[in-house]
């Protein structure tokens, strides 16, 4: 439809020139061209994106986001089901979207604790641990060497308190692992830049833990381009201050930074009620799930708010930030109307069930506007 504005100029007979510069402006009219010279914005994927079973959403994704990364269907439970047997099928789909979209690929993830295919649980020697990590990183990566942008390579190997955690590739391999897997990921496609992805790691003590990982890959001499600090906040979260100090201080080790998934719930976390439980009770509780029809336009400013603090600060430091990655395209999709309670309503993206525009999506192209 027409707007207005070229309507006006029609009828004062402006010049075709004119009125093709006028659309075109219109058309940059995206999270991406707005935040273009400043950093990637991206989305994660479903299957249902990968297929572009939804058409409404498959523009809107184009129109949006200039980076993709898979929610699930890169993980090693589904690429790599069987000892000897990789599902390709939904990841060169997923790669294939991005290059015809001219897209930055994220491959996510080589190693990770969760998510793992039931037979590496029952792998018992340290030897076959190792040598099903290296198949893997081998097979995945090397399918997709020159196509996918930036892999995270490591995910989440830290514990709260910045210890590592526990996992089965800690457990029998030592903290070894880490260095291998990026060692031999450098090696498959040298192109590729390489990151460690973990949540909470603005957090002092865990980002402590983030450091010295990093430090000892750095000093060891092994490639690491960058780190990912997911984003899974609140619209209650207060902690800008320790995202700057983050940004800052893994910047200073010369480390790009990326925020790989974020959202932030507007509902209620049982973890955190005093010496509450996540248990079956807060399933059956209608307090943990108050927006089970609609979102109160309180909570819609306060979504908004928080986004654009986020964004003031992500914009001030630009020069240190290379993409931005929402974790999902809208609130229908996300994980979180599933976690820590299933069933629920969440509301934590920028794009509504219907996938219009929320009040957040306005106020981060406002932020872009009024410069
Ligand atoms: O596809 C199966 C379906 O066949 C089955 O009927 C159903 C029953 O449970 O499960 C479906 O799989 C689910 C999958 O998401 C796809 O929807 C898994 O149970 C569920 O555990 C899985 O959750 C994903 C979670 O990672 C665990 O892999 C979330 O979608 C995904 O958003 C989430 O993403 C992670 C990042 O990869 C790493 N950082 C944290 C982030 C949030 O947890």
């Amino acid at each position: 439809m027409m707007n207005t504005k070229i309507k006006t100029l029609l009828t004062l007979g402006a010049s075709i020139a004119c009125l093709q510069s006028l659309q075109a402006q219109t058309q940059v009219n995206s999270l991406k061209s707005a935040y273009q010279e400043d950093f990637l914005i991206g989305t994660a994927l479903g299957t249902e994106h990968i297929l572009e079973r939804n058409e409404k959403a498959n523009q809107l994704i184009k129109k949006e986001f200039n980076a993709i990364t898979p929610e699930n269907i890169m993980k090693s439970q589904l690429i790599h089901p069987e000892v000897n047997r990789y599902n390709f099928n939904l990841s060169d789909k997923f790669v294939d979207y991005g290059l015809k979209n001219q897209m930055y690929i994220v491959g996510h993830t080589l190693v990770w604790h969760s998510q793992l295919p039931s037979f590496v649980h029952k792998i018992s020697s340290a030897d076959s641990l190792r040598i099903f990590m290296k198949e893997h990183i081998k097979t995945v990566m090397g399918r997709y060497a020159g196509k996918i942008n930036s892999w995270d390579v490591v995910n989440e190997a830290l514990n709260e308190d910045g210890t590592y955690r526990k996992s089965i590739f800690f457990n029998k391999l030592g903290d070894s692992y880490i260095k291998e897997a990026f060692e031999l990921a450098a090696q498959v496609d040298p192109k590729a830049e390489l990151y460690y992805n973990d949540y909470n790691i603005e957090q002092p003590a865990k980002r402590k833990g983030a450091i010295a990982l990093i430090k000892k890959l750095q000093e060891s001499g092994v490639k690491i381009n960058g780190v990912g600090i997911q984003g899974h906040w609140s619209i209650n979260s207060n902690n800008l201050k320790d995202i700057e100090d983050s940004i800052l201080e893994f910047s200073q080790m010369g480390l790009k930074v990326a925020f790989t998934e974020l959202d932030l719930t507007v509902l209620p976390n049982p973890w955190d009620l005093r010496g509450a439980d996540v248990n079956q009770r807060f399933q059956e509780d209608p307090k943990m799930n108050p927006y089970k029809d609609s979102l109160p336009d309180s909570v819609q400013t306060a979504l908004a708010n928080r986004y654009s603090e986020l964004f003031k600060l992500f914009l001030k430091h630009k020069d240190k930030i290379s993409r931005i990655t929402f974790w999902g395209v809208d609130d229908r999709h996300s994980w979180l109307n599933g976690f820590p309670i299933p069933n629920r309503t969440n509301y934590p993206l920028l794009f509504d069930r219907a996938l219009e525009p929320k009040r957040a999506y306005q106020s981060l192209m406002s932020l872009k506007e009024s410069k």
